[in-house]
């Protein structure tokens, strides 16, 4: 009996292996950091005690931290989906999906890259009349719709083509990279070039910035456009450009296309738009009038469906009969098609995503990144989870209960529903739709739904589900965690703390588990000590660690050492090389110090700027010849480039270690009762290693001759700053 129940599931959940390995090498850590306590407490050096307590707080707070680590990485459990059995057991009678895309500037974005990803969904292995897919233009541009109004054409001859000779992946950019090897050679070139000649078409227009007379005829929906005074002061734009109950919309084997709707959200100068978020939250309610999906997709503009099949694998997770009652949200991993071999900005974020993902996933559920996530809609819009409800009746389709409307009166009733007014005393933003005011929307609002007794699944298949573009610059990498790391502080500091809110709402182990994120700010406090504190003092003479000949120097070797060869020994396993984990190691230490003192400067900047004297000093400056940044980004060699306050902070720490270095090595030859060695050992261990971490640094200060070194006037700042602080070091 039992085994026949097992049988019936539509997925399964395995626990990782080699966990007892995981919780020995724990174990060793956590005795090894007892000894260092006790060292630091036996061993206290009172007339160097701002420098010695300093660093036992931050040892205190990475074991703090570590412990952290080891809570999320205790159990990473990983899933596995039977997606036949869910077409055996439903057939067509699926659940309704409706897919989100978000774009919001036709610069930054264009609309063919955006056009990809509406057509790689579009063509997903599912029924379409049960597919609809909303694409929300933040950017209110005509570009966009006209890129929009192309790829509705484009997909009439793209979906049957993909369905007839299973292509994959269904991004028509990607796929036509490569040949295929097959018979539908034929087929594949005619339809290639039809789409080189829409890509044509869409980048000529982009290109001009404007759209010609002759296409604005051809389509009502331009005239919308007439009355657009600019990007921020518009009128609700809303085209169903497909409508997949129309029986006209048919593609050329006469299937049906799935639905696609195009949405410019009212925007006015006097409301706040709430950025993505009300995005998300406009397309809740658009969508809601119009197909009414039982499951919504979020994907970014800049992620594309590598997999025809997630939404049946994610289906699997819903719809479950004993495993799904409370599943919320599945949430993919996000993967990125190129970062270089060695990923030199660590982007790829393999074990957050690999090992922490799956690790929370036992803890009460991953949280939601915001892309490549498959929300149940109700409980987006605030239901709370009990007994009772949890058994959805998935078969049923909402589009039938709908009164038929004819297009004009459907589009105009939707038109409100997307207006700045819309949300004025509604609880949208609040308990409604995804949250309001937080730099990392869609996190707080994962964290809400699980607060209110959902929970979330990881799935990640090694065929990855979305592929998207990741930063390809280093300061674009900085700013990205900065953000991210400010967003979890964020959250942390306000009445939705996990510790105090998610008290009794949420397990305890995911509590820890998201403050491991709101901890990345305070982190990098310590880091930032224990890599310049140390250094400065070995160009003084202050021993700050045990000697090497004494035994206690070994609970600091180990833990050290450990530490390191465990996160090399993950890195390899998620995929990676061991020089991507030496670039991983160099980012890690980057983000921590440049996050810290961003604080400092932002401060500076703001007080600068209340006085007048600066205009704001993070504005990205224009980019070099773009050309240069990729091939650069290709050979991995760093890129600096622009002066920017992070690679000031970055230069400085890299010299300062650097004259310690040197500084340390001095006195060990000057030494002559070779003492010196044997005291300072550890100290300059760890300096070397800043220093070998940072050589790209030196390079691109003083080696290099290409645009992307170290702008002059960063390299003389931080060459004074360096001077500055090991001269007060020193005297
Ligand atoms: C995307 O899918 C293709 C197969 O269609 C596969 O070869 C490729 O590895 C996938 N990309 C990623 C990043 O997994």
């Amino acid at each position: 009996m039992m085994m026949e129940k097992r049988d019936d599931h539509l997925f399964e959940t395995k626990s990782a292996k080699g966990r007892s390995l995981f919780h020995l090498y724990g174990v060793s850590m956590f005795v090894s950091t007892c000894m260092i306590f006790v060292y630091r407490v036996s061993y206290f050096e009172e007339r160097y005690w701002v420098y010695w307590m300093g660093l036992f707080l931050s040892e205190i707070w990475f074991t703090w931290y570590f412990f952290l680590i080891l809570v999320i990485r205790w159990n990473p459990i990983y899933r596995y989906t039977f997606k036949h059995k869910l077409s055996l057991r439903y057939g067509e009678d699926l659940p309704g999906i409706d897919i989100f895309v978000c774009t919001a500037d036709p610069v930054i974005e264009p609309p063919i890259m955006v056009m990809n990803t509406v057509l790689s969904v579009m063509a997903y292995n599912y029924p379409t009349q049960k597919l609809s897919v909303y694409l929300s233009d933040d950017g209110g541009s005509d570009l966009t719709f006209y890129a929009m109004l192309e790829a509705s054409k484009f997909a009439k001859i793209w979906l049957p083509f993909c369905r007839k000779f299973k292509v994959e992946p269904r991004s028509p950019q990607t796929n036509f990279h490569t040949p295929p090897l097959d018979h539908h050679h034929h087929q594949w070139q005619s339809i290639k070039k039809s789409y080189e000649e829409m890509k044509h078409r869409i980048e000529t227009a982009t290109e001009l910035g404007q759209i010609s007379e002759e296409i604005r005829r051809k389509h009502k929906g331009f005239h919308e456009w007439d009355s657009v005074s600019s990007r921020h002061d518009h009128q609700t734009i809303l085209q169903i450009l497909i409508d997949g109950k129309d029986c006209e919309a048919v593609d050329i084997e006469g299937q049906p296309l799935p639905t696609l709707v195009y949405l410019a959200r009212e925007k006015r100068p006097q409301f706040h738009h709430n950025f993505k978020a009300g995005a998300m939250n406009a397309l809740i309610r658009v969508s809601s009038r119009i197909s009414n999906g039982k499951i919504i997709l979020n994907v970014d503009c800049d992620m594309y469906s590598n997999n025809s099949d997630a939404v049946r694998d994610a289906l699997c997770f819903f719809m479950d009969e004993e495993q799904s009652h409370n599943v919320a949200y599945v949430q993919y991993p996000q993967s990125f098609c190129n970062p270089t071999k060695n990923d030199i900005y660590s982007n790829n974020l393999s074990v957050l995503q690999e090992v922490e993902l799956a690790g929370l996933d036992s803890n009460g559920g991953p949280f939601s990144i915001g892309t490549g996530c498959f929300h149940r809609r109700d409980t987006l819009c605030g239901k709370k989870y009990s007994q009772e409800c949890n058994k959805p009746d998935w078969k049923c389709c909402a589009n039938d209960t709908k009164i038929e409307e004819s297009r004009e009166v459907l589009e105009d009733t939707c038109k409100i529903l997307a207006s700045c007014t819309y949300e004025e005393n509604t609880l949208w933003g609040k308990e409604m739709g995804l949250m309001y005011g937080c730099l990392v929307e869609d996190i707080i609002t994962g964290y809400r739904i699980q607060c209110r007794g959902w929970r979330s699944t990881h799935f990640n298949t090694e065929r990855k589900a979305f592929v998207g573009l990741a930063p390809t610059t280093l300061l674009q990498s900085l700013v990205q965690h900065k953000r991210w790391s400010e967003g979890h502080l964020q959250i942390f500091l306000s009445e939705y703390c996990p510790y105090l809110y998610g008290r009794k709402k949420i397990p305890l182990k995911l509590q820890l588990g998201y403050s491991l994120y709101s901890f990345w700010t305070v982190n990098c406090f310590a880091t930032l000590y224990y890599i310049s504190v140390p250094s400065l003092c070995l160009l003084r003479g202050i021993a700050l660690f045990p000697k090497i000949s004494s035994i206690w120097i070994v609970p600091f070797a180990y833990a050290f050492f450990a530490n390191r060869a465990y996160s090399l020994g993950e890195f390899l396993w998620v995929g990676g090389t061991i020089k991507g984990w030496w670039h991983d190691q160099r980012m890690w230490v980057f983000k921590r110090t440049t996050r810290t003192t961003s604080y400092l400067f932002g401060f500076t900047d703001n007080i600068l700027r209340l006085l007048g004297f600066s205009k704001s000093a993070f504005v990205i400056t224009a980019k070099v010849a773009e050309e240069d940044v990729s091939q650069r980004f290709e050979q991995e060699v760093m890129e600096f480039g622009v002066s920017s306050p992070m690679f000031t902070v970055l230069a400085t720490l890299a010299l300062l270690n650097l004259f310690s270095f040197i500084g340390g090595l001095k006195r060990v030859v000057l030494d002559m009762q070779n003492e010196v060695l044997d005291l300072f050992a550890a100290q300059i261990i760890l300096c070397g290693l800043v220093v070998l971490i940072n050589l790209p640094v030196y390079q691109g200060l003083f080696f290099r001759k290409d645009l992307g070194k170290m702008p002059s006037s960063v390299t003389y700042r931080s060459i004074v700053f360096a001077l500055l602080a090991c001269t007060i070091a020193a005297y």
